[in-house]
């Protein structure tokens, strides 16, 4: 099968900048182009501050850009010059209308297919990269059929993306298997085997992996939501460990150690976060009432509700062992991101935990290494999914003058004068900190809730710190939450 000449990706974001930068590097024949509507973000990725921060993203943008990668505004003639387009634009969470909370926001993806139909002459392979709702494909292809003339003629593939925040370029390099799913025609098996034939440029045959274009769709959103639902069952048994003296990560570690589960994704945390996993469940939980699988879709809710149970827990948890109350106390919050190595914070833990601390009185001082104050203030002040609603965002932006809250520049900063901690991210620059030193600028006693079981905890005990890990036995001054 012969080579693309010519690769675009719709949507300049955290799946279409890494991949195509990977695709890019790896395949020096193929001139790959990264469009985007936003002019701010392709100037950034045409600059030396990219608009996201991955490690080792850099070095491979470098490498191509301006060789066989471009980033452009012009998304019309980079569209119609293109062998393959692959469409990563944003699907976020409806916030209105049928299936508001639940459904994905399939508007961006719409505009972006009558783009493709308005401009586009001959034979195109149309690729889907974001995440969406099992059978988009068939009304793409039906968007486009009643759109395009007939000079034009199409396949759509789905190639979902399995990359996770922070391990992209590593996950791109080697990824566990590249899925690409399509009709089951000539025409269909064709388009799939050149596709394929791109990735064989540095992933080996067996990993790439053919199916039909409904189980690639369905794959994407069951595969997250079997990971989310590991994370899930491990916080509902940190409860049950800390009830009982079982440590949560004991439990974990020798669950894991059966070959049949495996070690990864059995962290308790103060909850999962990131913008796949909460989204995607929600969007599987909406395929099945739409079916009319009652039962299905109230099971994969649970996986939801016991990460909301999660981070409610551990606000109570704080609230109570600080006496019951946080009125007027500094809190200091290290890390705001969903995860190390990302400045992502879209449905990130803190979120909730810093709005439950903030109803209850607190006044909260926060720091993140990769997080900007101003996304920061903008999360806290956000309703649920508003996030992705550029207007809405604007005037809350301009409206925010919360005195309950500062943002500092270092961890030490956060933590001076603070009655507590409470480590929401689990970035390795807190594992280093000198916790003598914070222990002296705290006010006493000084409490440290690690929602992230990152810190040795009998070490920080040992200097004077009141200790909270996640399922981990309770100091005895750690307390439950009493409602009144
Ligand atoms: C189980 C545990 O595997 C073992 O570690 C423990 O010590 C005792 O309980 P067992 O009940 O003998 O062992 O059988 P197992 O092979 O785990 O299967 C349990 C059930 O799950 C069977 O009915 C099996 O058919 C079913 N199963 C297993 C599936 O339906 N699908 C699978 O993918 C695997
Ligand atoms: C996820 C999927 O892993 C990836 O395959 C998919 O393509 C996109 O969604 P991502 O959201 O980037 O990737 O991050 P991931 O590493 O999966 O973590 C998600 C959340 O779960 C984070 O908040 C993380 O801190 C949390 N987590 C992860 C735990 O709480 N415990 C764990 O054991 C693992
Ligand atoms: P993801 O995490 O899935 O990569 P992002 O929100 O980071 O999602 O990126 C999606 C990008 O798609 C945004 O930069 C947005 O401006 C862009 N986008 C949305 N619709 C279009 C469109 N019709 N044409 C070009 N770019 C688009």
């Amino acid at each position: 099968m012969s080579l693309p000449g010519k690769i675009v990706c719709i949507g300049a974001g955290y799946v279409g900048g890494p991949t195509m930068a990977m695709i890019a590097k790896n395949c020096p024949m193929i001139q790959v182009t990264v469009v985007d509507i936003s002019q701010p973000r392709i100037d950034a990725w045409n600059s030396d501050d990219l608009p996201i921060y991955e490690p080792g993203l850099d070095e491979v943008v470098k490498a191509c850009r301006g060789k066989n990668l471009f980033f452009s505004t012009d998304v019309d003639t980079c569209v119609a010059e293109a062998d393959i387009i692959f469409v990563s634009v944003n699907t976020p969470t409806k916030t209105k209308g049928i299936g508001a909370g639940m459904a994905a926001d399939l508007t961006y993806w719409e505009s972006a297919a009558r783009g493709i139909a308005r401009v586009s002459k001959g034979y195109k392979i149309i690729v889907e990269k974001s995440t969406v709702p099992v059978k988009t494909a068939e009304a793409v292809e039906k968007v486009l059929t009643s759109c395009a003339d007939s000079f034009f003629t199409f396949d759509v593939l789905s190639n979902p993306e399995f990359l996770a925040e922070g391990t992209a370029i590593s996950d791109l390099a080697k990824p566990d298997r590249v899925l690409i799913g399509g009709k089951e025609s000539d025409s269909g098996r064709k388009a799939v085997a050149c596709l394929a034939s791109v990735y064989q440029q540095w992933v080996p045959k067996e990993n790439v992996v053919c199916s039909n274009l409904w189980s690639a769709e369905l794959t994407k959103l069951a595969a997250n939501a079997v990971l989310a639902q590991r994370i899930s069952s491990m916080n509902s048994l940190s409860a049950l460990c800390e009830a009982t003296g079982a440590d949560v990560q004991q439990v974990g570690y020798a669950i894991g150690m059966d070959t049949r589960i495996g070690s990864k994704f059995l962290n308790a945390s103060v909850g999962f976060g990131g913008s796949c996993f909460q989204k995607d469940i929600l969007n599987l939980v909406y395929i099945c009432d739409s079916m009319g699988l009652k039962e299905v879709a109230e099971y994969w809710r649970q996986v939801i509700v016991m990460n909301d149970y999660q981070k409610t827990r551990f606000v109570h948890r704080m609230i109570s062992t600080m006496f019951n109350t946080v009125s007027n106390k500094k809190i200091g919050i290290l890390g705001f991101a969903f995860k190390k190595d990302t400045g992502d914070t879209r449905e990130t833990p803190a979120i909730d935990v810093c709005r439950g601390l903030l109803t209850d009185g607190a006044k909260l001082d926060i720091y993140d290494p990769k997080v900007k104050e101003d996304l920061i203030r903008s999360e806290l002040q956000l309703g649920k999914f508003e996030w992705d609603h550029p207007q809405a965002y604007a005037n809350r932006v301009a409206g925010i003058k919360d005195e309950s809250i500062n943002v500092s520049s270092s961890a030490m900063d956060a933590a001076r004068d603070s009655h507590g901690i409470a480590i929401l991210t689990e970035w390795d620059e807190f594992k280093a900190l000198d916790y003598e030193e914070v222990f002296k600028v705290m006010v006493k006693p000084a409490f440290i809730f690690d929602g992230r079981n990152l810190l040795d905890h009998n070490a920080l005990r040992k200097i004077g710190f009141v200790v909270y890990g996640i399922g981990k036995p309770l100091d005895p001054f750690v307390t439950e939450h009493k409602e009144t």
